[in-house]
């Protein structure tokens, strides 16, 4: 067997984690397609061939663009649900045995959704997940960068109703203008009502919004983080302090940060002993969920079966499992 066989044999049948996933972005066309006729929602769309072909973005914000309006065809608590429900089966095709999901109330709330009708059909695909293929889950609520404090304050609000679903807060949507330092009193008081932090940041931020999430935030992981590496001092503070960088390479060509995937510094990331793994971030719009994402990557770089370990390790040590369930499945690798 070539080593690359080996490496691909290992990654589908190796038991995994995933910890940057936005629900919103594993919302695959049929479905957006389906639920917009459900709903009597109109998309600039005629087929689900058309809705592939939009998909050529040139940075982040024209992805936010589209990844938006298709957020506008999910209404009822059963959409959410049905739409939760379709990644957890994506999720047992990769052997994804625990995972972490974003979702962003603010781009629905905003249309007249109501918060519980969000979170409720979320949490209920989780629990048939848990209960009919025992994959854990947990959820994260996603503050949008783009909008103001105030609106975030009032997010937050809604999301302490639901403290036993959601166990904690991050940062997404456009980055550049929108620093970590807008959201320092947002996340104090998250922080306050229990929530566990996180945030993107250095995807195409510079070095300054990772340090900032880490010191202002507080934030226990970096989602993306990839523009750390031009910054050696902050290299050194990320490795010592084992913060985790949750990387998403397919997502990181299709929005031009890298080049091409063989450009992409995950590999140099790792070889500087930084605690990464790979994630699908919006897996219906950048061309792949985990195990293409994984193998993908690991063609490109020529990663060793050691390195591809050393990914799967780094995603279950850096989950919000519990000491047991992590030595569990870190013993099965
Ligand atoms: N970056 C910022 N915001 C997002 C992303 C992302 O990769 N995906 C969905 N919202
Ligand atoms: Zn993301």
């Amino acid at each position: 067997m070539k080593n690359t066989d080996s490496v691909i044999s290992f990654i589908n049948k190796t038991p995994k984690s995933e910890l940057h996933l936005h629900i919103e972005g594993s919302l695959e066309p049929e479905l957006m397609f389906k639920l917009s006729k459900r709903n009597k929602i109109e998309i600039p769309f005629k087929s689900v061939d058309e809705i592939r072909s939009a998909y050529n973005f040139t940075n982040l914000d024209s992805f936010l663009k589209i990844y938006y309006e298709g957020s506008n065809v999910l209404i009822t608590e059963e959409d959410f649900f049905d739409l939760t429900w379709e990644y957890i089966l994506r999720c047992k095709n990769d052997n994804i045995v625990h995972t972490e999901i974003f979702f962003d109330p603010q781009s629905h709330t905003s249309r007249g959704i109501n918060f519980s009708d969000i979170v409720n059909g979320i949490y209920k695909a989780l629990t048939k997940a848990n209960n009919e293929f025992r994959i854990t889950s947990k959820i994260i609520m996603c503050f949008l960068r783009h909008l103001d404090e105030e609106s975030c304050f009032a997010i937050l609000k809604e999301a302490v109703n639901h403290k036993d679903k959601i166990i904690g807060v991050g940062l997404d949507s456009s980055e550049k203008g929108n620093p970590p330092k807008k959201f320092k009193r947002l996340f104090e008081e998250a922080i306050k009502e229990g929530f566990l932090t996180v945030a993107h940041a250095g995807e195409e931020g510079p070095p300054e919004y990772i340090w900032d999430s880490l010191n202002l935030l507080k934030v226990k992981r970096i989602d993306h983080g990839v523009q750390c590496l031009k910054d050696d001092k902050l290299v050194n503070n990320l490795k010592e302090n084992n913060i985790p960088l949750t990387v998403c390479p397919l997502s990181n060509i299709k929005l031009r940060v890298f080049d091409k995937l063989e450009n992409h510094n995950l590999k140099k990331m790792l070889d500087a002993g930084l605690r990464v793994m790979v994630n699908s971030d919006d897996p219906a719009y950048f061309g792949g969920y985990l195990n293409t994402n994984l193998i993908e990557t690991s063609k490109a770089l020529n990663l060793s079966l050691d390195e591809v370990k050393i990914l799967i390790q780094n995603s279950f040590k850096s989950s919000f499992l519990d000491e047991k369930s992590k030595n569990f499945w870190l013993n099965k690798i």
